[in-house]
């Protein structure tokens, strides 16, 4: 099975172009603009002599912080090389048979399941309804099949048992409200499924979590990831908080010493340093803010949707050939993320991360000149 496609690939890209990977500019995976925190990279830089002997098995003093600050048990948290490992062992470890996802979103939910020979059925919010996440349609499908006892539905097709949510949702940006997240759970419920939350982007948006509901609401999982917030993407580092028992059973599937002395090193310093994380959501809130309004005026732009994350989600004409204006950004050292191959979304659509105003800036001018060419 080929792995999708991602954004992020600068390195492939700076060498078929001769070119260092300082001089791409990344906007088609979203990290925060502002770079490491001082704290984090001295974090890395001690951590180095350290580098000569393995790892903790498990990286439990990283866990045994974490479970103080989200004031969740050691044993409902698991640490994982990344969480897109978490994500590729979640559906294998927990037994999964069918995994709805609420789309269009990440793409390795889907490729988790089908390594894990479960099914795996969409429901797709649209651009009709601004991509708002279609919880009501989810919950109709859950509530068909709550007090099923049986091994099949009446259409005959293998019950729910993991429904996957992205919040907010890469690639749309939208998030849910808590009456919302009260209704999909009480659904979840019924329906005898549990939910994976992956809160990846969730630091922007913080009050928005669910992560301290983790052990007091019945089948509910929550994903998070140091990657994007605090800008360490090279290194590997997410976590995810569930129930014990399935969380030990996650674990087992792992390898040893799966994450590195210099990720932890990074990790355990990373929420230490508050200001950092007070900066880069003032930042975000600002720059998203110019960034949409002046893409919005550009000629052939659609639409720009609202983001609760660092990027966002821009509808270019029907006609618009994305893989074209693509390549020729890239040309330029401008990466940008085509969300052509995200199951779920079928216009002309792409996906920029915000980054520092005068980057954003000659995207703009880079785009405006792009789509000119390609009306
Ligand atoms: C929504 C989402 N979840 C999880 C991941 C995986 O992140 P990481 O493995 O770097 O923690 C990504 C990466 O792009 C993502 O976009």
């Amino acid at each position: 099975m080929s792995l999708p496609s991602h954004g992020g690939n600068v390195h492939k890209i700076a060498r078929s172009q001769g070119r260092s990977v300082k001089r791409v500019l990344d906007f088609s995976a979203s990290i925060n603009p502002l770079g490491l925190s001082p704290a984090v990279r001295r974090a890395i830089q001690q951590s180095i002599p350290l580098a000569i002997h393995y790892p903790e098995i498990d990286a439990q003093p990283l866990q045994q912080q974490l479970a103080e600050i989200h004031k969740i048990p050691e044993a409902c948290l698991v640490i994982g090389n990344g969480s897109a490992e978490l994500i590729s062992v979640i559906p294998r470890a927990l037994g999964t048979r069918h995994g709805l996802v609420i789309g269009p979103t990440f793409m390795e939910f889907e490729r988790a399941l089908t390594l894990a020979e479960a099914h795996c059925t969409y429901v797709h919010a649209t651009p009709d309804a601004g991509y708002a996440p279609p919880i009501e349609a989810v919950c109709t499908t859950l509530d068909r099949q709550a007090g099923t006892k049986r091994n099949k539905n009446s259409d005959n097709t293998v019950p729910v048992d993991t429904v996957f949510l992205c919040h907010p949702n890469s690639p749309t940006g939208q998030v849910i409200s808590r009456k919302q997240f009260d209704r999909l759970m009480t659904s979840v419920q019924k329906a005898g499924a549990r939910i994976i939350v992956d809160e990846a982007f969730i630091d922007y948006c913080a009050s928005r979590s669910v992560l301290k509901n983790v052990g007091k609401i019945e089948g509910l999982f929550v994903l998070r990831s140091f990657t994007k917030f605090f800008a360490i993407p090279g290194l590997r580092i997410g976590y995810l908080g569930g129930p014990a028992s399935e969380i030990s059973a996650i674990r087992s599937l792992l390898p040893p010493w799966s994450v590195n002395i210099l990720a932890s090193a990074a990790a355990e310093t990373a929420f230490q340093d508050k200001e950092y994380q007070r900066q880069s959501v003032m930042f975000m809130n600002l720059e998203r803010k110019r960034f949409r309004a002046c893409l919005q005026h550009i000629p052939h732009v659609q639409r720009v949707y609202p983001s609760s994350a660092n990027f966002l989600l821009v509808q270019l004409p029907v006609h618009c050939p994305v893989s074209l204006l693509v390549h020729e950004l890239c040309e330029q050292g401008l990466l940008i993320r085509d969300c052509e191959n995200f199951a779920g979304i079928n216009v002309p659509t792409i996906r920029l991360a915000v980054r520092r105003p005068k980057e954003n800036d000659r995207l703009l001018k880079a785009l405006t000149r792009g789509l000119l060419k390609w009306s």
